[in-house]
């Protein structure tokens, strides 16, 4: 059984904290599914991470589609959330439940996740209402990277913080199941969180959210373009890539790889034979000889 948003919901009630992390493979979800992670979100960073786009917006429905569908058959037990790209619920209800509706028919996922608060509470209740669960995302939302003017920690004014007060509120009202809070101030994430009944799931939002999330990429040291400020590096894969794949390289330039552990025996006579019968064929293709 899936983890449920009734048990999310208990966990923020318990005040247990829930971590989330981005997947966009089966064997990655596979092993943070096996290691207990409860939530798992394909997340649009998938543009940047892994198909190396400057950004999210370029990231397509079935690029998201593709890597949803992975991530589903590699996971067994955590709720899976996939990233709605960008425009491709803003452009009408009907646009808003179609492409929602693809994440969880076609990809299998639990709930889909979309950018912006009050702009988007009346989406948020359309497709909630059709009986798909959605996760708000509010804060630094990186599909409106060019409206923000850049990556910028978001909600330091009190008429910016009272926004995102108020997107928290319509998102919540709306029927959203939880909110990530994106870029902006520790004191300010924690007030949303005591402002709203669902769990708030920060990134680079301080430590008093109801549960956490990182893009796996960074969290796992495998991004090496740049780490974000919020981002811990729990391992640097970078390295262990990096330093196996020399290995790799040099092995086969020696023929130190493979050795007869990776390689495939053959019964000697069968080599004989096989031999012998190549010979027959030169001799007929050379000399016209025949037996
Ligand atoms: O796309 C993503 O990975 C996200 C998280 C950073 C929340 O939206």
């Amino acid at each position: 059984m899936r983890v449920t948003i009734s048990e999310l919901k208990q966990m923020k009630q318990k005040r247990e904290r829930i971590s989330m992390l981005t997947a966009y493979d089966y064997s990655t979800a596979k092993l943070l599914d096996e290691s207990g992670v409860p939530l798992l979100l394909v997340g649009d960073s998938l543009g940047m991470v892994v198909l190396g786009y400057e950004s999210t917006i370029p990231v397509t429905m079935d690029e998201m589609i593709h890597h949803t569908k992975a991530v589903v058959r590699g996971s067994k037990r955590a709720f899976v959330v996939g990233d709605m790209p960008f425009m491709t619920y803003h452009t009408s209800t009907t646009d808003a439940l179609r492409n929602a509706a693809r994440f969880i028919q076609e990809a299998g996922a639990q709930a889909v996740k979309l950018e912006g608060g009050v702009t988007v509470a009346q989406t948020v209740e359309k497709v909630v209402s059709c009986g798909i669960p959605v996760m708000g995302h509010i804060g630094l939302t990186p599909q409106s990277v060019n409206q923000l003017g850049g990556f910028k920690v978001q909600g330091r004014s009190l008429s910016a913080a009272l926004g995102l007060v108020e997107d928290a509120k319509a998102l919540e009202d709306a029927g959203a199941f939880a909110i990530v809070l994106e870029t902006i101030p520790a004191p300010l994430a924690r007030i949303i969180t005591e402002q709203v009944s669902i769990p708030t799931i920060g990134i680079g939002a301080g430590p008093d959210c109801d549960g956490q999330v990182q893009v796996v990429h960074d969290m796992l040291g495998l991004f090496s373009d740049f780490v974000p400020k919020h981002a811990k590096q729990y391992a640097k894969l970078s390295d262990v890539i990096r330093s196996a794949a020399k290995e790799y390289v040099s092995e086969v330039a020696e023929g130190a790889f493979p050795t007869a552990k990776e390689s495939s025996s053959m019964d000697q006579t069968l080599v004989d034979q096989l031999l012998a019968e190549l010979d027959v064929q030169r001799a007929v293709r050379d000399f016209g000889v025949t037996g």
